[in-house]
């Protein structure tokens, strides 16, 4: 008969060692908390239930965690590890498997999982790994016959079982029942005076009843952050498997350690990416993509042929054709970057279309506007968007000219094919067609003497 499977992740750690006021749970690796990777790797098990222990003190990781369908389970104490699963035991049915995963184990991978919850046995199981230097982990005791014999804290372990490299996951497995009964006996006389989930396996080899194990051929996966060095270590790792991922996908990475990727990337073929580029959220790159190095990419959408020259930070915006963007460029939300437009260098663009052809080159910020097709931006173009209490819209339309260090006051539209003179302030729609300036006129005064120092 098939048992529904439900998973208990355990994530009311207080996570001393990372000496932070963050939960541990919720420091991030690539840009996400650590619970929420474990979540979505859960859910790819298509579990029956998905149970969490939180700590009622830290309510932050109940509020990070909102988009899960949860059952949550409150340890007011932080009793051990085998006192956090059985809160949540009240809240799994009978005849359920458990499956008890880690909140700070973020790599975790499903594949290695199911062949946990495959692996046939009737009592407790435990996924298990070699490690060189097992700093930290459970060791694995073994009988002659290779039995798990028990789980033995590094704290708790005598010489010898330091000695031991196959170490505790963390994730075990059994039936309610057989856990349940096997957490009713457990004791906290151990170093940290602490309910130790890993004392189930010793209670049930005790009993007779069946201790499994699962071998996980890569243990790299299965590590738990407990301190800010292994946190940084799973970033490296995290960042490794994404960078190969990318490759693997067809793009090209000037430094594969010298990039970052906080989200998911997709991308076409033949994109390049040079070194220090931070990638966060949802990226979509389409072929022949060409980032520069040193820029910030967060949620964006770059069309085919797209440049993003040195030193450039985009955020939520779209390019829809090969357009040019930087070096030194802020792109900001809400900006729709059409084929073959310019957003050149020390230029700020917000929630503004810029329309084929267009180019804004050099110092300008450009904010809430609609800019038309073959449009020119002058150098030090100013739209005045905000008058201290509300937003307004600039609209230029096609084939106009903005001459150099303009100042244009929203609201205001300047028509199709108008020109404006260099340095001014316009303030009143500009008709289509023609030439409008509000600069004062030029005047040299005729003998002037500059003051002298007396
Ligand atoms: C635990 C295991 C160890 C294993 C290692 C793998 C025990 C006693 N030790 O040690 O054998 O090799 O994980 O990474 O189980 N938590 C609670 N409530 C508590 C205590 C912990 O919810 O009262 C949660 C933590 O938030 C964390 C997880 O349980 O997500 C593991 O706790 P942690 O303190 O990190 O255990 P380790 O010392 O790493
Ligand atoms: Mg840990």
């Amino acid at each position: 008969m098939h048992r529904p499977l439900h998973i208990i992740i355990l994530a009311a750690g207080a996570g001393t060692r990372m000496k932070s006021r963050v939960p541990k749970v919720l420091q991030t690796v690539g840009g996400q908390p650590m619970i929420i990777h474990v979540l979505d790797t859960a859910l790819q098990l298509q579990p029956a239930g998905i149970h969490v222990v939180f700590n009622p003190q830290a309510p932050q990781v109940r509020e990070a965690c909102a988009d899960f369908d949860i059952t949550w389970a409150a340890q007011s104490q932080q009793l051990g590890t085998g006192h956090a699963v059985q809160q949540a035991m009240p809240g799994v049915p009978e005849d359920a498997d458990v499956l008890v995963l880690y909140g700070d184990i973020p790599l975790l991978e499903a594949g290695v999982l199911k062949k946990l919850v495959e692996s046939p046995s009737a009592g407790i199981k435990v996924l298990t790994m070699q490690i060189a230097e097992p700093r930290g982990y459970g060791r694995i005791v073994r009988d002659s016959n290779g039995d798990v014999t028990g789980i033995v804290e590094e704290r708790d372990a005598t010489q010898a079982q330091k000695a031991i490299t196959e170490v505790n996951s963390g994730i075990i497995m059994a039936p309610r029942s057989v856990l349940m009964s096997c957490l009713e006996n457990m004791v906290s006389e151990n170093s940290q005076n602490e309910y130790y989930l890993t004392d189930v396996f010793s209670i049930a080899y005790e009993r007779g009843i069946q201790t499994g194990s699962v071998f996980a051929p890569v243990p790299r996966d299965l590590e738990g952050a407990n301190d800010r060095i292994q946190l940084a270590e799973l970033e490296r790792r995290y960042r490794m498997k994404k960078t190969t991922e990318l490759m693997q996908a067809g793009v090209q990475l000037a430094d594969p350690q010298r990039i970052d990727i906080r989200g998911s990337v997709e991308s076409g073929s033949d994109v390049y990416i040079d070194v220090n580029v931070v990638l966060e959220g949802d990226i979509s790159l389409g072929d022949d993509v060409h980032i520069g190095p040193g820029c910030v990419l967060k949620n964006c959408q770059l069309a085919a042929g797209t440049r993003v020259h040195a030193y450039s930070v985009l955020e939520g915006m779209r390019s829809l054709g090969a357009c040019d963007i930087g070096p030194f460029a802020r792109v900001r939300p809400g900006t729709e970057l059409m084929e073959g437009s310019k957003v050149g260098n020390f230029v700020e663009i917000k929630n503004t279309s810029l329309g084929k052809n267009s180019k804004a080159s050099h110092l300008s910020y450009l904010g809430d506007s609609s800019i038309g097709e073959r449009v020119n931006i002058g150098a030090g173009t100013i739209t005045c968007n905000y008058d201290g209490a509300n937003k307004h819209r600039t609209v230029i339309e096609d084939d106009v000219f903005i001459g150099s260090d303009t100042q244009l006051v929203a609201p205001v539209t300047i028509g199709e094919g108008a020109d404006i003179g260099a340095g001014s302030t316009i303030t009143k729609d500009a008709p289509a067609g023609e030439l409008t300036i509000s600069r004062a006129k030029q005047v040299s005064i005729q003998g002037w003497k500059r003051p002298v120092k007396t």
